[in-house]
Order: C-alpha cells, then structure tokens, then sequence
C-alpha cells in the first residue's frame, strides 16, 4: 500500500513489529506505526486528535485501517465533539445517525446530547454533568447479581445482528478499572485466512441464522480461553421473554470488505443460532474448527487499557471481547462508545 507522497506501509499479516514514518506533503503531520499483534492492529504514534484532523491524514490512517483493521492511539484527551469528528471521517450512514433508529438506538439514556453517536458506558459511579449526561449511580454487577445472572464475556462483532451492521466502531477509555478490564480482539479476515482452500469454498456457502432468544449465548459459548462453556444459570437469566426482542433472519457468515476484497467472518456469540440446513451440533462444530484458531493467544491482540486510550476499528473484520469482567465489577468504569452507521450492506464472499 502507498500513501499520496509514496512512502510505503506495507504491513501485511506477517509483518514483525516495527515503525513506518508517514509523511504528508504540504502538511506537518508526521506519525510512525507499530503493530501489535500478528493479525491485527497497529498503534498510531505522534497523532494527537483532539481539536480534529485534516482530510489528508485521516484518509492516510483509513488506508491503514483497511490493512490492519485497528487503529490505537494512546495518550488522548479528547471531547465527544473530536470522537464524533475522527469517527465520522469514515464511511457511513448520515441518515441513519439522525434517526436514532440503528446504532444510536441502544444507550438512549446515556447519549451525549449534542453529539449522540457517542455513548457514555458506566459502572461503579455517578454521571454529573459528564458532557451533558447526568446519571445516579449505577452498578452492573449489582444489577447482575439481582437479575440473577453471572456476567460473561463473550466474542462478537457489535450489533452484528442488524442487517448492516457498524463497519468502525469506537472506545475511548477515561476511567480504568484498578484491576482487570483488558479487552481481546481477534481477526476473522486471519481465521478465514487460515481455512485451506476446500473449507474456504464452504465457508463461502455457509448462512448463519440469528435467532433469539435460542441463541449460543447461555447454552455454549467461547470463553475468552478458547473453551466452550455450557451454563444453564446463564440462560434462564438472559433469555429475553419480550417479544420485540425476538428475531430470526440469515446473513452470509462469509463475508467480502468491499475496500480490499478481503474475506472475514460475521459472528456474535449471542445471536448466532446455527448454520443454516445444519444443527446445532454440527454448527458448533464448524465454529470451533473456523473461530478457535483465530483466538489463540498468538493471534489475538489484548489491550491493557490505560486512561487516554482511543481505538477504532473495523467492526465487520474483527471480533471481540471483554475478559475477567469478576475482577473489575465493583468498581468504577467510564469510557466512550461510538458504533457508526454504515450504507454499505453485507457483501456475501461468494458473490
Ligand atoms: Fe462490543
């Protein structure tokens, strides 16, 4: 890949940790990268974007997005206004935004009113005035633990379960939690990668169904250990008995980015079903054998948040998950959540 001015950025898959320097003509900006993990992900380093940045640079860190498909830059102190503006440098869907129906349909409540694609995500404390949201205190464990339910991790792509789901996403970290708290993130352009050419050919052919409230989540699911758990607790406890909440609908599993033609996997634990025209049994089992691969320790990235983080990253490439969430339920928690809204819709591998 190269940038306008020609300086080179090839970091491949297999690229072994270093710095590139960019350069733009005609503008100061100057940053080197520094991957993170064999599959995915590079930090940004020298990039502050606060206040905004020029079209030049954020078209040179999409190109980068595109390759590595997470983009980290540490050290940021940031207003909602600089989230939304990074944020929507990206392709998306302006439409959607304003009407509050897709993305910006979750965290109503906790939307910051003048700028609602970002989302203030809290636990273990009170909002006053946090950028126009004011909230009572609120305790995610402690609504867990009344609901009767044990607070899992889970794989998934965000809001993988709508038709045209969030290309990026965001998280903006303002307040870590003392002890735990790291995020897992895994490549399913490098799971499909890894498929030999055969079971390439029928992961293309593969549709997933979404069905709640039957999904994986609270029968089996992927441990951030690779393991499968079965927990029947889990499932009396979040099996969802509203009925607008219920659904069932296809997606391709296999699926093309439409910016560099490659393939990756649509997957969340707590929508997935089963394959289509396989049972559940079998599905697992493809699942295991395409998805566990990919989040062996040696692939995936793990972040170990520090206040000041922002990561982006391409929400239709890469799973994720929160991991050791006992560690961390009791106390306070305060970061920034941008799920954009994209016009691109799902593009089958196959097609
Ligand atoms: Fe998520």
């Amino acid at each position: 890949m190269s940038t306008e001015n020609g300086c080179s950025c090839a970091l491949g898959l297999s690229s072994r940790p270093s710095t590139s320097h960019h350069k733009s003509a005609g503008q100061e900006a100057s940053f080197s990268l520094r991957p993170l993990s064999g599959d995915l992900g590079v930090e940004v380093i020298g990039v502050d974007l606060k206040g905004g940045i020029s079209s030049e640079l954020h078209a040179q860190l999409q190109e980068v997005m595109h390759t590595r498909d997470l983009l980290l830059f540490r050290g940021q102190d940031l207003t909602p206004k600089d989230e939304d503006a990074f944020m929507r440098g990206f392709p998306h869907n302006e439409e959607a935004i304003a009407s509050d129906k897709l993305s910006n349909f979750y965290f109503k409540d906790w939307r910051v009113p003048d700028h609602k694609l970002v989302a203030v995500q809290f636990s273990g404390l009170r909002l006053d005035n946090h950028f126009g949201v004011t909230s009572e205190e609120f305790n995610l464990s402690a609504k867990n633990r009344q609901a009767g339910i044990s607070f899992k991790t889970l794989w998934h792509m965000d809001l993988a379960q709508n038709q045209v789901p969030p290309e990026w996403v965001s998280l903006y970290m303002l307040q870590k939690p003392q002890n735990g708290g790291d995020t897992l993130f895994a490549s399913t352009v490098g799971a499909y990668e890894r498929l030999t050419p055969d079971q390439k050919t029928f992961v293309d052919s593969l549709e997933v169904v979404n069905r709640r409230p039957d999904s994986f989540e609270g029968t089996f699911q992927i441990e951030e250990t690779g393991t499968w758990t079965d927990d029947p607790v889990q499932a009396s406890g979040r099996v969802d008995s509203e009925s607008s909440r219920r659904f069932e609908y296809t997606q391709p599993f296999a699926i093309r980015d439409p910016y560099t033609g490659q393939k990756s996997l649509l997957y969340h634990t707590r929508f997935f079903h089963c394959f289509k025209g396989y049972s559940r049994a079998e599905s697992r089992t493809i699942i295991e054998e395409v998805l566990l691969p990919a989040i062996a320790p040696e692939h995936t990235y793990r972040h170990e948040w520090q206040n000041g983080d922002f990561i982006a990253w391409s929400n239709r490439k890469i799973i994720h998950t929160s991991t050791d969430p006992e560690k961390y339920a009791d106390e306070a928690r305060l970061f920034h959540l941008v799920f954009l809204d994209s016009k691109q819709p799902l593009i089958p591998a196959r097609a």
